[in-house]
Order: structure tokens, then sequence, then C-alpha cells
């Protein structure tokens, strides 16, 4: 593999931060990952068929990974596979043998948490799919198959443009081993771009009104969720605002005591399920909540009263490609507005090398 990093990827280049710059990458690094990855279509078919063949396959990753890792899953476990996510952290809750593969999925390569639970379930006969966004790095490694997203170096400690690149890869991934067509994903860059120009403008007028709120909620359904999940941590990450995900559905048990007039509520539609979603919806208005919505594909907004931006998509699929830079660009507005640096968040690392 040649990767070739010069200045640009680490000098801001008149950009007021990395975090901006590199959510403006995102689509060309979701094309290079693709055509990188189906430049090597040998190795990729390797991968594809070591999880094809596993009794179960268990899908590692810590943070923004492990969201994009929720989305790979969810698109398998579909059709019937058998796909256990599992948070870095937390490896020693399952155990795994021979007949299972790892798919360890990790920026960096270097995250502990990552590492040791991978290391674990290989030392157990586990074979280890690698996905990661580095050269030399200690999980590409130590795993059996080192497949590689090629979005570049990423400065900002928010992961941007390499979640949106392992979305583009774990969306061919997964559609290699279901069988699919994968001409949907000749439209993956200009999902992502189109999404960038048409959701900017909506994305700062709601960054801007949850700035000034203490909580709020990203509610989904179907793929919806690991987006949600994204979307939340996001804004808890850098604009320091308390945030939770959950299941649309999930809300009415539990969730839904804390909604009062304007509490922030984000809708996130990936145009699945959307006459449920909608019905989710009426409910947060019903208590007066503050709703807004990102959708990609159809839209769920009942009356003009809510805020919603609407990503067309020519293909269902390309929805967590579609959703990912209006989630960024609203915590991004978000940290701005409250005169936060985006790209240097309190208390964190860029790569989080302790357990
Ligand atoms: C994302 O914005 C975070 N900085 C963090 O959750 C990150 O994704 C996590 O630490 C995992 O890092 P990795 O992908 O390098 O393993």
């Amino acid at each position: 593999i040649i990767q070739q990093i010069d200045s640009s990827a680490t000098s801001l280049q008149g950009y007021e931060s990395f975090m901006m710059k590199e959510i403006r990458e995102s689509w060309g690094a979701v094309r290079d990952t693709i055509v990188g990855l189906m430049n090597d279509m040998e190795k990729l078919g390797k991968a594809v068929k070591a999880m094809d063949k596993a009794r179960r396959i268990l899908v590692v990753a810590a943070g923004t990974s492990y969201h994009a890792g929720l989305i790979f899953a969810s698109r398998l476990m579909r059709t019937g596979k058998t796909v256990i996510p599992v948070i870095a952290s937390e490896y020693e809750n399952v155990k795994a043998g021979g007949e299972d593969v790892v798919l360890v999925i990790s920026q960096s390569g270097e995250t502990m948490d990552s590492l040791l639970a991978m290391k674990s379930f290989k030392n157990s006969g586990s074979f280890v799919v690698s996905l990661t966004n580095t050269l030399g790095n200690s999980i590409s490694y130590y795993s059996d198959i080192a497949l590689h997203t090629r979005a570049g170096p990423e400065i900002g400690v928010a992961a941007t443009k390499t979640f949106t690149s392992q979305v583009g890869a774990l969306l061919l991934i997964s559609s290699l081993m279901i069988g699919e067509n994968l001409d949907y994903l000749k439209e993956a860059e200009s999902t992502v771009s189109s999404s960038f120009s048409k959701s900017i403008g909506y994305a700062e007028k709601i960054g801007v009104d949850v700035s000034k709120k203490q909580s709020l909620y990203y509610l989904g359904k179907g793929l919806g969720v690991p987006m949600a999940m994204e979307g939340a941590l996001k804004i808890k990450e850098i604009a320091y605002i308390h945030a939770e995900a959950y299941p649309a559905g999930e809300s009415k048990h539990g969730p839904i005591a804390l909604v009062e007039k304007d509490f922030p509520v984000i809708f996130v539609n990936t145009g699945e399920h959307v006459d449920e979603l909608r019905n989710n919806l009426k409910e947060m208005q019903s208590r007066k909540a503050r709703v807004y919505v990102v959708s990609a594909g159809s839209e769920l907004r009942s009356d003009q009263e809510v805020t919603e931006i609407m990503i067309d998509i020519n293909d269902a699929r390309l929805a967590p490609l579609a959703l990912a830079p209006p989630l960024q660009l609203i915590a991004y507005y978000a940290a701005k507005e409250r005169g936060l640096n985006p790209d240097r968040p309190r208390n964190l690392a860029k790569t989080v090398t302790v357990r």
C-alpha cells in the first residue's frame, strides 16, 4: 500500500479547524477507501470468505469505530448471520473460539482496548480481520488479514472523515457478503458531498439552537440507531452537551419522562419504518419537545414547526453515508457557538493507549 502523506493533510490550509477541514475531506476519503479496497480484491475476497464461513462474527471496536461496526452488524444480522458487536473494553464478556472470526475496527490501530480484545480472541483461536486507517499499526500487525480505510491523517480528535470511510468500507464488505450488486457504491462519494452542501446551513442553525441546552436526545430506528449514537457521542465530545441516543421506540419506556417544553430531540431518519418513527416524533411534540429531524431518503416531519434536513439518496443503503455530515456539522456548530475549539476537546486524546 502506498499512502502519500503531504503537508496538506497536517496543516490547516486556511480552514479555521481541522474538524471542518476533515469533514470536507470525507467524500474523497470514502471514494479512496472503496477504490483502495477494490484494488486488492484478492485480499478483500479472503476476508469476506473467512467471515462468510464463520460460525459467528465478533465486531470489536471502541467509540466511533464501534458505531461504524454496528452498521455492519445490523446489515448482516438482517440476513440471518450471527454477528456479535463487542465494545472493546468489555471483551471479557464474550467467549470466542476457532470457528469465530473477529473483525476489529480502529482508526488509529493503536487503541489499547481494541488491541487487547483482539489479542485475547486470537489466543482463543479466532481468525482476525482488521480495518484500520494507518500503516504499520499494532492492530494490523497482529491481525490475519489487514484491511485499510484510506482517509489519510486525521488531526482533529473527533473522528469524522475516518468514520465516514469506515462506513463506506463496511458497506462494501457487507454487500460482498450478502451478494449484492455493488453499483450503488458508485454514488458513495457524491452522496457524502451533496449531503454536506445541502445540510451545512440547516446544521448550523440546529447546532446554534442546541448549543444553549444542557441535554438532548438523538432518536433513530434501524441503522438510524448507530447514527444517533454517533451524533450523541460527537456533541458530547466536542460541545460538552449531555446527549443520549435511543432507538426511538424505546424512548417511551422511560426516557420520555425527561421530555418537557423545549427539550431538544433530534430524530435520525434513514427512511426505514418512517410511519413508526413519525408516531414517535408526534409523541415528543405532544410533550412540547423542540424537535429536529435529519433525514435521508424520505421526509419525516408532519408540520412546518419542525426543522428537517432532508438528504435525497438514490439507494436506501447509502443512508448512513448521507447522515454522517449533518450529524458531525451539528456538533461542530454547537461547539463553535459555545466558543470551544472542536479540535482539542478536554480530557481526550486522539488515540487512547491505556486501559
Ligand atoms: C471519536 O470521535 C472519538 N475520538 C473516539 O470515540 C474514537 O473513535 C475511539 O477512541 C476509537 O479510536 P480508534 O478508532 O482509533 O480505535
